[in-house]
């Protein structure tokens, strides 16, 4: 069956943020995509909601054998069902590990540029500071600085959040990377957060395979938090649903006991959204990936030829692309896209590295061209 992903499915006025938070913009920002979601997803869920009771829900057998199955042909793990901790959300287990593991004056690690909930949860526990260490470039590469780390680290540090593959820059980070940084986790007592919401949103797994939080060695699973969800890839991140894989007993009472009564009970549809995905998704998400792919080369080649003075990120997976906008000599260039193009796009400011702009191409490319045009016709205004 082959997917269309060319059609622009209005979404002005279906109550999404993307759209609806400012409707006088033409949205390239928030990372959700303007694709249908696959059809074998929408069919499960008209089929659940066709039971018209919607009472309290729970994982049922069908989304744990789904999720446990994904688990081990995806990244070769072979998981307990009690080892899988069900969330309406990534963000929430980022806040729940801040809560957890964090008394007041420690602290939490992350590298920026950043999504910006890894810059802003530490607020949700009492008076716990954040160390944000900038990514490196090397030889044209993203890449972690542990020399800075290193320089950087407390007494008081107990988490590091990582974003695998990063957003917005869009890297996928090799074995060995994981590992130093596995390493580091272990010399320095901190618990590591690893957030893979966008691993199944890599181009070439050839090239760039993803190296799954809970595929390093044993050694270090007592301290990895692996936060995973179908809803970046299958664009259902509306319906709420999410897991953390923590193997560790105590790791895992922790955790949990740190919800309290903070965290509601998941959406039934969620569920059934989350095991159509896994079981049915795949040929969806490989021609999305195909998509995606063209879509960036088509960026690529766009902005190169009409806007030199940026620097675009290519990026290895996701389809949030991070573009280095100094050379415009802008104080604020999200807002100037947004003044004279009428263009919403991500002010790099809140992932901690202001010039910049994340761009959001999971879009229709009749859509991205259009953006991409906008962009460029205001460049002359700067
Ligand atoms: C790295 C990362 N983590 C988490 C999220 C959001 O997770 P959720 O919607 O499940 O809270 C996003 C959304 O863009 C993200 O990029």
């Amino acid at each position: 069956m082959t997917y269309d992903f060319d059609t622009i499915i209005p979404r002005r006025g279906t109550g999404n943020i993307k759209y609806d938070r400012r409707p006088e913009l033409d949205p390239f920002w928030v990372a959700d995509m303007d694709f249908a979601s696959a059809p074998e997803i929408t069919a499960a869920l008209i089929e659940r909601a066709k039971h018209p009771i919607y009472g309290y829900a729970q994982a049922h057998e069908g989304v744990i054998e789904a999720t446990l199955q994904y688990l081990t042909s995806r990244h070769g793990l072979t998981i307990q069902a009690s080892q899988l901790v069900w969330l309406g959300g990534l963000v929430p287990a980022l806040s729940l590990a801040v809560k957890a593991f964090c008394q007041p004056g420690d602290a939490v690690m992350t590298c920026t540029p950043s999504y910006p909930p890894f810059l802003n949860v530490h607020h949700d526990g009492a008076k716990i500071d954040l160390i944000s260490i900038p990514h490196v470039n090397v030889d044209g590469q993203w890449t972690l600085d542990f020399a800075a780390m290193e320089a950087s680290i407390t007494a008081k540090t107990r988490l590091f959040l990582l974003s695998n593959p990063q957003n917005p820059l869009g890297r996928v980070f090799t074995r060995s990377e994981l590992i130093l940084l596995a390493e580091f986790c272990q010399r320095h007592n901190l618990i590591l957060v690893s957030d893979e919401i966008h691993c199944d949103l890599i181009f070439n797994e050839t090239l760039t395979p993803h190296v799954c939080g809970h595929s390093l060695p044993s050694e270090f699973l007592d301290r990895i938090i692996t936060l995973l969800s179908p809803s970046k890839t299958y664009n259902i991140a509306g319906i709420g649903i999410a897991y953390a894989l923590i193997t560790d007993d105590a790791l895992k009472r922790r955790f949990i006991a740190a919800r309290g009564h903070t965290q509601s009970e998941i959406n039934t549809f969620g569920y059934y959204a989350a095991e159509a995905a896994y079981r049915h998704g795949e040929p969806w998400r490989q021609q999305l990936l195909a998509y995606l792919s063209k879509n960036q080369e088509t960026m690529h080649a766009y902005l190169t030829e009409k806007a030199p003075q940026l620097i675009v990120n290519h990026n290895e997976a996701t389809y949030l692309t991070w573009i280095d906008c100094r050379g415009l000599g802008l104080e604020n260039p999200a807002l100037h896209f947004e003044k004279e193009a009428g263009l919403f796009l991500s002010d790099g400011t809140f992932f901690g590295v202001p010039g910049h702009v994340r761009f959001n191409f999971g879009c229709p490319r009749a859509h991205l061209l259009q953006g991409l045009e906008k962009m460029v016709n205001v460049l002359s205004l700067s």
